[in-house]
């Protein structure tokens, strides 16, 4: 079963082919970053107008080096929710488009379930059935959660951001600081020179205390706007100059307190000796694997974590999810619009 997936929910145009979905044949993407970098962030009208210009070539690309012929693709795979509207449309009526001229099932797949199936992606990776149940953590620019995957398909939303994503707190403590955007990368590797427990900032305690939100006990939920205003007030006590030697310190202190608040809650979320996964973007952050490799070890589980190039915004998680028999396939597909506030595991 060869899958071509798109995936065009946020600044990424991505197209794969996966067979079987394991085995990436082809994973191509394009990433946005240097059109919003002007703004700090993603300008929505600029990422679906990109789409458009370039997710035709970016299919073709994913064609050719696929090494098959169109008429060996099975399934046509997209996203198409959670994400920004006008980005979701791009790339899920391409889709749409292409399942009818070739006549093959259309696959509308989430975003956030992809993210997690993406640790499950390429030929060295484990394989579910040895490692469900077990806890995600997702960490992008966009989403924050933490689900129960009992096996794939099948999953319970144990906790989410209550404000802003952990990678939304990456950039925007990275814009404040003057490290350009986007965050994640630059503190990663600015911190490495610099002492963690150099400024105390807060560990993304929320106000709301102890109980529920929304049916999601609060001691999984993660809130990250206090500790970017913390960093917004000392920077404003304590300017830094142009070549500052307090920088990497500071960034680092920053990055800490976003770390121990994702480690916390993995490890509240973790009983009874089920493994854990972290996926997105921030999946990418060199403390944060150290960290939850740590806790894996103490815990005696294993730490799922996808490859590099499937951490961040790709296709190949799309396709390979389509592969895996999950997504709403078939003439259902067909008349589904696009859900940017698609959720994942809430009954
Ligand atoms: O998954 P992704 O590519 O797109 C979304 O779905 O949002 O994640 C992008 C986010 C950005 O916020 C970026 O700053 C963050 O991932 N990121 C990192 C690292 N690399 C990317 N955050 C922390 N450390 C990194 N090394
Ligand atoms: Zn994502």
């Amino acid at each position: 079963m060869n899958v071509l997936g798109i995936e065009t929910s946020c600044d990424e145009t991505a197209a794969s082919v996966v067979r079987d979905g394991r085995q990436v044949l082809s994973s191509v993407v394009f990433s946005q970053t240097h059109l919003h970098a002007p703004y700090g962030g993603v300008v929505p009208e600029i990422a679906s107008r990109s789409h458009v210009e370039t997710l035709p070539s970016i299919i073709d690309e994913a064609i050719t080096k696929s090494g098959l012929a169109w008429n060996q693709i099975d399934m046509i795979a997209a996203t198409y929710g959670p994400g920004l509207a006008s980005s979701l449309l791009v790339g899920f009526s391409a889709a749409k488009g292409l399942a009818m001229k070739l006549d093959k099932p259309l696959c509308a797949i989430n975003h956030i379930e992809a993210h997690i199936y993406s640790v499950f992606l390429g030929d060295d990776a484990p394989v579910p059935e040895d490692v469900c149940p077990f806890i995600a953590l997702v960490v992008s620019g966009g989403h924050t959660c933490l689900v129960h995957v009992d096996r794939v398909g099948s999953y319970r939303l144990l906790g989410r951001t209550i404000d802003d994503a952990a990678g939304e707190a990456f950039d925007k403590g990275a814009n404040l600081l003057g490290l350009g955007y986007p965050g994640g990368p630059v503190i990663d590797k600015v911190s490495k020179a610099g002492q963690k427990d150099y400024v105390k900032f807060p560990r993304g305690k929320h106000r709301h205390g102890k109980g529920q939100i929304a049916g999601l006990d609060l001691d999984l939920c993660f809130s990250f706007s206090g500790v970017k205003t913390a960093l917004l007030y000392y920077l404003r006590d304590n300017p830094l100059v142009s070549g500052d030697d307090r920088m990497a310190s500071v960034a680092a202190s920053y990055q800490e307190a976003i770390i121990d608040a994702l480690v916390d809650k993995c490890r509240k979320a973790l009983n009874g000796g089920v493994h854990l996964a972290a996926a997105g973007g921030v999946s990418l952050n060199s403390r944060l694997r150290a960290r939850l490799g740590d806790l894996a070890g103490e815990k005696g589980i294993r730490l799922l974590l996808p490859h590099p190039e499937y951490c961040g915004d790709n296709a190949a998680m799309i396709a390979g999810l389509a592969g895996a028999g999950c997504g709403i396939c078939g003439p259902d597909s067909m008349t589904l619009d696009v859900f940017p506030n698609l959720e994942l595991g809430v009954e």
